[in-house]
């Protein structure tokens, strides 16, 4: 587990450690945040989506920290906490959170953590090995309530994610996890989802020439 931030004792950690997969255990962490400390793994039980950004006091970035702090009542309504991330310290984060607060009237509820010394962005694979800064891409991390990492997106400094797109990630892997489905392209909660083809000669001749892709109605949540 890395631990960041002056106490407890820090452990030591892996200078080099290989970018988490989709199915990877998500590496633990405790570290200070502008909502007080926190330990991943304490989390279990709801899902987390813990985003990366590459600085405070940015534009993008900013754009991005005011759509989430908007949304933040519908990922929780989703069981989903939002846990933010980058490598400025904690002083800076509240500084910027406070600005944002002060220009654009708009307070962040969820905690943003800092790790100036990189070990969490590199236990995560969030720093770019080409890049010339130490700052972390845009990498968001979708972890199940069992601790498991479920999708990643990497996205450059310089283009902003989508909110509607995150939201609409946990939705459907939770969809999939409720009934053992597949979401097809651009699904949204309540539109048709796919089953998986069944692989028999059979069923293959009694499905017809799209056996490959069936769609089925969406039960409710
Ligand atoms: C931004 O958030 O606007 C940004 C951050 C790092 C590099 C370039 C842009």
């Amino acid at each position: 587990m890395i631990m960041t931030g002056p106490s407890p004792a820090p452990l030591p950690v892996p200078q080099e450690s290989a970018t988490p997969r989709i199915g990877d255990a998500a590496p633990d962490f405790s570290a200070r945040t502008t909502r007080g400390p926190l330990t991943l793994s304490d989390l279990r039980g709801q899902w987390v989506l813990l985003f990366s950004h590459p600085a405070d006091f940015t534009p993008v970035c900013t754009s991005e920290f005011i759509a989430l702090a908007k949304a933040n009542d519908q990922f929780v309504s989703l069981n989903c906490r939002l846990v933010g991330l980058s490598i400025d310290s904690l002083p800076s984060h509240l500084a910027w959170l406070e600005a944002i607060h002060t220009s654009f009237g708009v307070r962040v509820p969820f905690p943003v953590v800092e790790d100036p010394s990189m070990a969490i962005a590199r236990a995560y694979g969030m720093l770019d090995a080409s890049a010339e800064s130490s700052a972390t891409i845009r990498g968001v991390y979708a972890i199940d309530p069992e601790g498991i990492i479920r999708a990643m997106t990497w996205y450059p400094a310089s283009v902003g994610r989508s909110v509607s797109e995150l939201l609409r990630l946990i939705q459907a892997l939770q969809q999939v996890d409720r009934d053992g489905v597949l979401t097809p392209e651009g699904w949204l909660p309540g539109d048709d989802i796919v089953v998986p083809a069944e692989l028999t000669e059979d069923a293959v001749t009694a499905t017809g020439l799209a056996w490959f892709l069936q769609y089925a109605r969406c039960t409710p949540a």
